[in-house]
C-alpha cells in the first residue's frame, strides 16, 4: 500500500511495462505535461537498454516483481502480451497503483470479473487503452452524429483484418474475438450503447498446427450484438488467420440521413477516401437519390497537449523525411503534428520498433519513427482521466 505524497509533486510518476509496441508511449510519456517520472520495464534486458538509451530515461527495471516495489510509482501501464493482462493488471491493482493495460483487458470471463471487483474495491483507476476510439474517422462520425447531420442510426458494422503469421506464440491459433476490441469499441462507444446480447458464428478452417494451442479451428469469427440503447444492431467480423485480406480496423455507421463507410483500400499507395452517403429529398420516381462523397477525416492534432518544458529533447528524422527540431517543446509539437498525417489503422503496422531488437545502434539520438496519433491521444485521456493517486487495500 503505497500513499504517495502531493506537496513537491509535479506530476504522475509513471511506469510502462512491455516494451514491443509499448516503446511507442515513451517519447509520449516523457513530454507529457502531467507526467513527473518514467520507469521502463521488461524483462528483456536488451530491449531495456536498447529502449532506455534510444530515448535517454535513467529508471529502468528487468524485473516486473522489483518495478511494483518501488515506491515512487502513481501508475503502471501494461503493454504486455495478451496471456499476461489479466495477473499484470491484479498485481498492479493491488499494488495501490493506478492501472493502464493494454487491450484487450482479459480473455476469461472470471479475469474480466476479477479485475472488476479488485478495481471497485481499490478506488483506483483502471483504463483498458482502447485506441480506436481516438482516430480521427472515430472523431469525425461522432461529430456528424452529435450534431445531427446523420440522424438516427440504424445499424453499425465493424471489422478488423490482420494475419498474424510470425507474431509471438500466444497469438498463434488465438480465437479472434479474444482480440476484437478495435472493432466493437468504436461502434459502442459511437452508439453511446453496451452490448446485452451476442451471437458468434466462427468461421473458415485454419491449418492444423494453428489450432493446436486454444483448440480453436476458426480463423474469423462473427458476430451480432443487441445494444442497450437505440434499435440498431451491431455487427463485427474479426480475421486474424489464414485469410486473403488486407490490415484493416474499420467500421460502417448506416443512420437515417448520412451513413459513414470505410475505405476499402485504407493504406498504400491505392488508398481511397471513405464515403459519406447522403440521403436526398423525394422525387417522383421510385426511391429517393443518395449523394456519394469521397470523405478524409480531418486531422486533429491542434488539440494535443502541450509538450512539458521540463522533458527531454530529442532529434529526429521522420519516416517522411523531415528533420524534427531538437528544442524539446517544438520537437513534441512536431512530432505530433507528423503523426497526425499518418493513417491510423496503419501506425502500428511495419512499425520500426518492432525490429528494434535486430537493428544495429548507430548512437544515442538513431533517427526515430513518428509517434501514433492514437497513443498520444489515449495517454492524454487517460491522464485528464486520472484522480491523486489513492491508497489500495491490503
Ligand atoms: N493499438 C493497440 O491497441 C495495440 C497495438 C499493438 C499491440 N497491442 C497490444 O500490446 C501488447 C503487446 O504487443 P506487442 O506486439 O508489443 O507484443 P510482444 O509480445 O511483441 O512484446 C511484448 C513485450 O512484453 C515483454 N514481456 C514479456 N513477458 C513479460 C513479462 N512477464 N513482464 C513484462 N513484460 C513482458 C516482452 O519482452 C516484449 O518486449 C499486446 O497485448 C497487444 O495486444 C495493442
Amino acid at each position: 500500500m503505497r500513499s504517495p505524497r502531493h506537496s513537491q509533486r509535479t506530476g504522475l510518476r509513471v511506469g510502462l511495462v512491455g516494451l514491443g509496441f509499448g516503446a511507442e508511449f515513451v517519447p509520449i510519456y516523457l513530454n507529457h505535461p502531467d507526467v513527473e517520472s518514467l520507469t521502463i520495464c521488461d524483462p528483456d534486458a536488451t530491449v531495456v537498454a536498447a529502449v532506455g538509451n534510444r530515448y535517454d530515461v535513467s529508471s529502468r527495471s528487468d524485473d516486473f516483481e522489483a518495478l511494483l516495489d518501488m515506491p515512487d510509482l502513481d501508475a503502471i501501464h501494461l503493454v504486455t502480451p495478451i496471456p499476461l493482462h489479466a495477473q499484470h493488471t491484479l498485481a498492479v491493482l493491488r499494488s495501490g497503483r493506478h492501472c493502464a493495460c493494454t487491450v484487450p483487458m482479459a480473455t476469461s470471463i472470471a479475469d474480466l470479473e476479477e479485475i472488476v471487483t479488485v478495481q471497485r474495491a481499490s478506488g483506483l483507476v483502471y483504463m483498458m487503452m482502447e485506441t480506436a476510439v481516438y482516430t480521427r474517422e472515430f472523431l469525425y462520425v461522432r461529430e456528424r452524429l452529435r450534431g445531427g447531420a446523420m440522424g438516427r442510426i440504424q445499424f453499425l458494422r465493424g471489422a478488423h483484418y490482420q494475419d498474424m503469421e510470425r507474431w509471438p506464440g500466444y497469438w498463434m491459433g488465438l480465437p479472434p474475438m479474444h482480440d476484437a476490441t478495435h472493432a466493437i469499441a468504436p461502434l459502442l462507444a459511437l452508439s453511446g450503447s453496451r452490448a446485452t446480447r451476442v451471437h458468434c458464428l466462427g468461421s473458415g478452417r485454419m491449418r492444423p498446427q494453428l489450432q493446436a494451442r486454444y483448440g480453436n479451428p476458426y480463423p474469423i469469427e462473427t458476430a451480432i450484438f443487441g445494444l442497450s440503447t437505440g434499435d440498431a444492431a451491431l455487427e463485427v467480423t474479426r480475421s486474424l488467420f489464414d485469410t486473403a485480406r488486407a490490415y484493416s480496423e474499420r467500421f460502417d455507421v448506416l443512420a437515417e440521413r448520412e451513413s459513414f463507410e470505410w475505405a476499402q483500400i485504407d493504406s498504400g499507395d491505392q488508398r481511397e477516401g471513405h464515403v459519406l452517403f447522403a440521403m436526398g429529398a423525394a422525387t417522383d420516381t421510385r426511391g429517393r437519390p443518395v449523394q456519394m462523397t469521397r470523405v478524409e477525416a480531418p486531422d486533429r492534432g491542434a488539440s494535443f497537449p502541450k509538450p512539458s518544458g521540463a522533458s527531454r529533447g530529442w532529434a529526429s528524422t521522420t519516416r517522411r523525411g523531415l528533420t524534427v527540431p531538437s528544442s524539446r517543446a517544438a520537437a513534441t509539437a512536431a512530432r505530433i503534428r507528423i503523426s497526425c498525417t499518418n493513417s491510423s489503422a496503419a501506425s502500428w503496422r511495419g512499425d520500426p520498433h518492432r525490429s528494434m531488437r535486430s537493428r544495429p545502434r548507430t548512437g544515442r539520438q538513431p533517427a526515430l519513427p513518428p509517434m501514433t496519433p492514437r497513443c498520444a491521444a489515449a495517454m492524454r485521456w487517460t491522464f485528464r482521466a486520472l484522480p491523486g493517486p489513492r491508497s489500495a487495500p491490503g
